[in-house]
């Protein structure tokens, strides 16, 4: 939709005896932005219309002349011909106004038992469901991608981390389907903030409702809400849902830095674990070896402005008196951007997960370097009797002489070994071997590759289902 802006047209009213300066005009206006509300605002303009010539409020004619007036605006949107008017304020107005030109008294009654206050309320929650909408349909292909990767690779074994120092040996998998995990609790959470969400505000009027026989179940049917809000002074003011969009947005973004930091670490040769494709890399300018995993940082960056978004819209709604205040078109242009952040990132990233390449190898060598093992050899150690403390201490003693040798555990002989416990024998070496530890671990949640695949097929299933 490209928009047209111009200046002309009177503004709203005869109450004032003098014009606004046009620095005022440009200060007040929301339509540079807010226009994006334009199918919205129509879907729930037809709505509210189709309820007032049900109730006799309006003729069966001014109804029809309103369709067939807005469907000739979005059409004149749609086609970037629509000419938007700084002076008529906002996407309301300029809509309205549009109408009139079109259809004439009917587009006047359109206004009818209704308030610019109740209908920005409405085409918000109408903008904020589809986004969330949209948003849950990529978090189920970010899942589904990672998915796919994560098959790939059952059985490849990389060093898991604490405090970014190699702690046990995992499955790459497994590292993938905590990002599963990480997203799936996303999508819950935007689920449930879509239920606070779909509750119709139009019938608040301005703020206190309206004199005229309306039927607001009926309206909200219509645009397809769960309910009314059952309070109007708090249905034309409160943006708690929008706030709790970007809360959920904000913890998405936190998932997708972490995941993003990963990559950028991973990527770096000093670590090599994986490849980025090509077309989700740049070089650089001057030195003409660099690929850099640009998409990673930029949405580990992009993290900061959703942050940014919902602090924002917190800091507007706090204090804020009953009922409607001019405040609340602050809302908007934070609520887009975070919008437009998300489903970019979402898209740009479950693409990009389909283009990592796993280097199996240097994942292995990486797990072989940091005694990866010794915590399983302390189980092993309590498994023929030892009480685990006393056997952490005796694999502390193996280790210290291994990184005095630089060798790793299972360079030791089985006499070395036994010097540190005399219950060490022969099978110690079945129980150091990378795939033997990762096997062990075989438990809901754990990283054994039978858990594994049980993991990915539960989450398919939940995808299918649409969880
Ligand atoms: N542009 C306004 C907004 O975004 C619409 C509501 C204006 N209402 C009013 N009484 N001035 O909030």
């Amino acid at each position: 939709m490209t928009a047209q802006f111009s200046k002309k047209s009177e503004a709203w009213s005869a109450r004032f005896s003098e014009p606004v300066s046009d620095l005022v005009k440009r200060y007040t206006a929301s339509v540079f932005f807010d226009h994006r509300l334009a199918p919205f605002d129509i879907q729930g303009s037809l709505a509210h219309a189709e309820m007032l010539q049900a109730q006799g409020i309006i003729s069966a004619q001014d109804y029809a002349d309103i369709v067939r007036g807005m469907t000739q605006i979005q059409s004149e949107i749609d086609g970037g011909k629509f000419e938007w008017l700084l002076d008529l304020e906002d996407v309301h107005l300029n809509i309205e106004k549009r109408l009139t030109e079109l259809v004439g008294d009917a587009g006047k009654r359109l206004h009818t038992g209704r308030s610019r206050n109740d209908q920005v309320a409405t085409d918000i929650r109408l903008y904020v469901r589809s986004a969330i909408d949209d948003i849950l349909g990529l978090l189920k292909d970010l899942r589904l991608a990672l998915l796919d990767l994560a098959e790939q690779h059952v059985d490849t074994i990389m060093p898991g981390f604490t405090h970014m120092q190699v702690a046990q040996p995992i499955t790459f998998a497994h590292h993938m389907l905590a990002y599963v995990e990480m997203f799936g609790r996303d999508a819950e959470r935007m689920a449930d903030t879509r239920k606070r969400v779909n509750r119709l505000p139009l019938g608040a009027a301005a703020l206190a409702g309206t004199t005229f026989p309306i039927d607001r179940l009926r309206v909200a049917k219509t645009l397809g809400f769960d309910d009314v809000c059952h309070n109007s002074l708090d249905a034309v003011s409160d943006r708690d849902f929008a706030i709790e969009f970007c809360a959920a947005a904000a913890l998405i973004m936190t998932h997708v830095s972490r995941m993003s930091e990963e990559l950028v670490l991973w990527m770096s040769p000093r670590i090599g674990f994986i490849d980025i494709a090509d077309r989700f890399c740049t070089g650089s300018s001057i030195m003409p070896q660099k690929k850099n995993p640009d998409v990673a940082e930029l949405a580990r960056g992009k993290t900061g402005r959703v942050n940014g978004h919902l602090v924002a819209l917190l800091t507007l709604m706090k204090g804020q008196p009953l009922a409607y205040n001019k405040d609340n078109q602050e809302d908007k242009e934070p609520l887009f951007d975070t919008a437009d952040t998300i489903i970019d990132t979402l898209r740009i990233f479950a693409d990009m997960v389909g283009g990592i390449s796993v280097k199996a190898d240097a994942m292995r060598s990486a797990t072989l370097q940091g005694y990866a093992t010794a915590t399983d050899l302390a189980d092993y150690l309590v498994k023929k009797g030892l009480p685990f403390r006393d056997a952490h201490e005796a694999v502390a003693h193996a280790v210290r002489v291994c990184v005095d040798r630089n060798c790793d555990l299972s360079d030791l002989t089985l006499d070395e070994m036994q010097q540190f416990s005399s219950l060490i024998e022969a099978d110690v070496f079945q129980a150091l071997t990378l795939e033997g530890c990762v096997a062990a671990r075989d438990h809901v949640g754990g990283t054994a590759p039978r858990q594994i695949r049980l993991a990915i097929a539960r989450v398919r299933g939940l995808c299918e289902e649409g969880r």
